[in-house]
């Protein structure tokens, strides 16, 4: 689960750096924060073979890790019973797999997709790209970005851009470097 935990704080770290870029109030960056820290926990509940996997999912597997969402969700749900904002912020967790085209989990398109979660999304992809897994090696910056460029229909095109125009900031570009030596 190292390399869950680790994936989250990068998300985490990426999220609030792009939310504070998008000028997002303190409370929207906060639920960033809670939210990109729940993202992907339901992942631990689903079988080992099948979150690591070096190859393409079949369509069976593909149909059981689509249902981390909805395991993280529950987690964030039983975590947090008081947080006040628990509904709002269980949508972000749910929908952090949509695509802007329309094509994700829940194949909610554009601005149906709550905002946050697309911040999440993007960051979610450029940090799994840029790190090691037990089954691939990293990415370095200018691969991932490629990469998601080549995908760029996935993604709010603003946020996108948002994003690309902060990795270089003095911040990210030392968690970058700290983080990932193929940079
Ligand atoms: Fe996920």
């Amino acid at each position: 689960m190292n390399d869950l935990n680790n994936h989250k704080n990068t998300v985490r770290f990426y999220a609030c750096k792009l939310g504070k870029h998008l000028e997002l109030s303190s409370f929207e960056i906060n639920m960033l924060d809670i939210a990109a820290n729940y993202h992907d926990v339901g992942k631990a509940k689903l079988p080992k073979e099948i979150v690591n996997k070096p190859g393409p999912l079949t369509v069976d597997e593909y149909e059981i890790m689509k249902t981390h969402v909805v395991f993280s969700k529950n987690l964030f749900e039983s975590a947090e019973k008081d947080y006040i904002h628990k509904d709002q912020c269980s949508k972000i967790i749910l929908y952090h797999h949509e695509n802007y085209d329309g094509t994700g989990y829940y194949k909610l398109k554009g601005e149906e997709i709550p905002l946050l979660s697309r911040i999440i999304r993007i960051t979610d992809v450029f940090a799994a790209l840029t790190e090691d897994r037990c089954y691939k090696k990293a990415l370095d910056m200018h691969r991932a970005l490629k990469v998601m460029w080549n995908e760029k229909h996935f993604y709010d095109y603003r946020i996108f851009c948002s994003f690309i125009s902060i990795l270089n900031d003095d911040e990210i570009f030392s968690y970058r470097t700290a983080s990932f030596t193929q940079i």
